[in-house]
């Protein structure tokens, strides 16, 4: 092979490769994760990477289906996606199935997605992502239950109440604020700039959106919301402006108010004040304070139907938001069967990973999954090894046997740097006697025991962990 031939070690551009310390970490993640919501009753489902593209087309919004899904046409002519989210896959199993299954369900399930997006802090093309759903409960208390799970997975990883808020609002707020109290309507004069009509043209090309300007706009304008945080407040303005002219500065001081009593009187009827009041009140209650209602909350994918959330660090070092969800009450209405509600969020590895990170919240003594390594004095002593491997892993305990026949000082760093907790080290005086100076590396402490004494300490040590 020529130098220029030789083939790079990275992964591919966005993913990441999971060396076992980085595989701990990740299991850390989503081991507590799961522990909560099962502790909820939540069970795992599971399904393929990919799909027909159809899927995501119906409801997923045009932003993912064109610009960030890894499509193909498979060897039948199919088109195909590799899963960007998992929300279209489990209301298609939900859809299926639903006659059979027995509701309310509380699922869970943690599937690898991938987008293909610009990698920057927080984004990545490959990200695991834990996706919790409640399926059929119409009322605020399945909204009251994903936001109390949510919360207390943020609890479990040791963040502290004032480090991390909970932002709430709801697609009827937006959609009254834009339909009916704008009043967005087809006579809307609006005078958008050369560029922007440039850059419309392209896009209209591109996205064939809805021919009804009234959507058009309402959509345009969602997003924009939705980008509010990412912008300029002057480029903001002037993008409002294209759509609302003269009804900009209603519609931006709509959305810098954040006090929910403190709204038009046009909205006091609105579902979505109703539900975010009951949420913020029932949430409190609970002694879930750090929530807030924030009406610049959209949330990017067009199935959120009612209340949507998104969690945010307070600090400044995750700008973005760690993670969210919201209500979704047609989505299974897509497959053409009756209706059933959902509500749920995706949590990403990568961004709560950082946000771990940024408040020291990774355990520093995440343990190998193997228990004990078993160190050598001479090959001689292999076959005792193994046996005494052998008995130990009859017994619930992981046992790797060191065969490289080195020195025992190597052998013993070769235990450290895998973070493997204990060793023992086998030689005449052991097999003989059958006892075994058994040592915790990291208390740096040692203990005489025989073989069911090994078993004993390492099971009580993992009960404790
Ligand atoms: P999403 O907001 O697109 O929602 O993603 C949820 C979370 O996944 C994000 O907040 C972030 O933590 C993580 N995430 C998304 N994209 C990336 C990326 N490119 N790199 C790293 N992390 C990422 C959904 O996917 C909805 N389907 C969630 C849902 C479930 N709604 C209801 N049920």
């Amino acid at each position: 092979m020529k130098q220029q031939d030789k083939l790079g070690t990275d992964p591919y551009r966005g993913t990441r490769d999971f060396y076992p310390e980085d595989m701990v970490v990740r299991n850390y993640i989503f081991n507590t994760m799961s522990r909560v919501v099962e502790s909820y009753g939540y069970v795992e489902y599971g399904a393929s990477l990919l799909e027909e593209t159809a899927l995501y087309r119906a409801k997923s919004g045009e932003e993912i289906v064109n610009e960030q899904t890894y499509s193909f046409t498979d060897r039948g002519g199919r088109d195909v996606t590799i899963r960007p989210e998992m929300t279209p896959s489990v209301a298609r199993m939900v859809a299926r199935r639903r006659k059979e299954l027995a509701f309310p369900l509380r699922w869970y399930s943690n599937p690898n997605l991938f987008r293909y997006e610009r990698p920057q802090r927080g984004r990545v093309r490959e990200h695991w992502q834990l996706n919790v759903d409640m399926f059929g409960v119409e009322s605020v208390a399945a909204d009251i239950e994903i936001i109390s799970v949510a919360h207390n997975i943020m609890h479990a990883f040791g963040a502290k109440k004032g480090n991390f808020e909970i932002k709430i609002n709801d697609r009827r707020i937006t959609n009254f604020l834009l339909t009916s109290y704008l009043n967005i309507n087809k006579k809307q004069v609006y005078k958008p700039s050369m560029l922007r009509k440039v850059i419309n043209l392209i896009k209209n090309l591109f996205y064939r959106p809805s021919p009804h300007l009234v959507t058009l706009h309402v959509h345009q304008l969602s997003k924009l919301i939705d980008r509010k945080g990412k912008m300029s407040q002057e480029d903001f303005v002037e993008q409002a402006q294209d759509v609302l002219g003269d009804k900009t500065e209603t519609f931006v001081n709509f959305l810098n108010n954040k006090d929910i009593d403190n709204l038009p009187e046009e909205f006091t009827e609105n579902e979505g004040v109703i539900t975010v009041k009951k949420l913020l009140k029932d949430l409190n209650e609970i002694g879930i304070t750090n929530v807030v209602y924030d009406p610049t909350i959209m949330r990017g994918f067009d199935y959120y139907t009612g209340m949507v959330f998104e969690i945010f660090d307070t600090g400044s070092e995750n700008n973005r938001s760690l993670f969210g969800g919201g209500r979704y009450d047609n989505l299974v209405g897509i497959f053409d069967v009756e209706k059933v509600c959902g509500v749920g969020f995706g949590m990403g590895d990568v961004t709560i990973q950082d946000y771990l990170e940024t408040y020291d919240l990774i355990p520093k003594d995440l343990k190998s999954s193997t228990d004990i390594y078993i160190c050598v004095f001479a090959s001689e002593y292999e076959k005792d090894a193994n046996m005494l491997a052998r008995y130990l892993r009859e017994n619930g305990v992981s046992v790797a046997v060191d065969i490289t026949n080195r020195k025992i000082p190597a052998q013993i760093k070769t235990a450290d740097k895998k973070n493997i907790s204990f060793i023992i080290c086998i030689g005449g005086d052991e097999v003989v006697s059958g006892r075994y100076k058994l040592k915790e590396l990291s208390l740096r402490e040692e203990r005489e025991v025989d073989k069911d004494g090994i078993v004993q300490v390492i099971l009580e040590n993992k009960k404790e962990r």
